[in-house]
């Protein structure tokens, strides 16, 4: 083999080491909110998959076993210990995306190392594996969108927390809240705060797209 060629061949296998030793995350929601928890294992070609599985920390001599499905069998997924795990109308799958979950109304105890695990028809080698470690935000304050000419944000703050608005109101969070300022008299800064007392601020104002304010007459130039 040519030098050139040797050192293309060894630049390819560094890469797909690399590829290889990549096959973890870690994916971030915010207290309240949902989360797309996309793995991405590297499927074995030519290979039909016999099951999705899905392990999660159960502590010492517990089985990790968390979630299943088997797309020869079932189009049904299938969640152990739901009472346990508490995941139940809150965990969604779809068939069509079969590698994915999406968990909504997240809870501080979602905070866990998942892992899946696919196993294939005809095949007894090592399983392939994604893990995602979750992290969930005990509050949120996005940063803010421009809509027209509102600036549009969201405060997660779980149960029983308090956006506090620039004319020194409280209002009560449950989960999260939408946030919408749309002129100068509610201009100013926010707080996102969590029932523990931990704080986010938000200076949010009012669109400053200039050719809105030219339109609205705001400005004169
Ligand atoms: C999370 O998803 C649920 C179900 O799809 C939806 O009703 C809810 O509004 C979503 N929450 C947020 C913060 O977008
Ligand atoms: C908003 O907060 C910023 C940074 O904390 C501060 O500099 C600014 O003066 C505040 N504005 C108002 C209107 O309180």
């Amino acid at each position: 083999m040519p030098i050139r060629n040797i050192s293309v061949y060894l630049t390819l296998v560094f890469f797909v080491t690399l590829a290889c030793a990549q096959n973890r995350e870690t994916v971030t929601g915010c207290i309240a909110g949902n989360v797309t928890m996309k793995f991405k294992p590297a499927l074995l070609d030519g290979k039909e998959v016999k099951a999705y599985i899905w392990n999660k920390v159960r502590g010492v001599n517990k089985d990790p076993s968390f979630a299943k499905f088997e797309p020869g069998a079932s189009p049904e997924f299938e969640i152990y210990y739901n009472s346990e795990h508490q995941v139940q109308n809150r965990l969604i799958h779809y068939p069509e995306e079969p590698a994915t979950l999406y968990l909504t109304n997240l809870k501080k105890s979602d905070e866990q190392r998942y892992t899946i695990f696919i196993s294939y028809v005809d095949y007894v080698g090592t399983p392939t594996e994604w893990i995602i470690d979750l992290v969930v935000e005990d509050v949120c304050f996005e940063k803010p969108k421009e809509v027209g000419k509102c600036a549009v944000t969201t405060c997660y703050t779980g149960d029983n927390g308090v956006l506090k608005t620039p004319d020194g109101a409280r209002q009560t969070v449950m989960g999260y809240k939408l946030v919408k300022v749309c002129d100068d008299a509610t201009s100013g800064n926010y707080s996102c705060c969590n029932a523990a007392g931990t704080c986010l601020g938000q200076p949010l104002q009012e669109s400053t797209d200039l050719e809105l304010k030219k339109r609205h007459g705001i400005l004169s130039i």
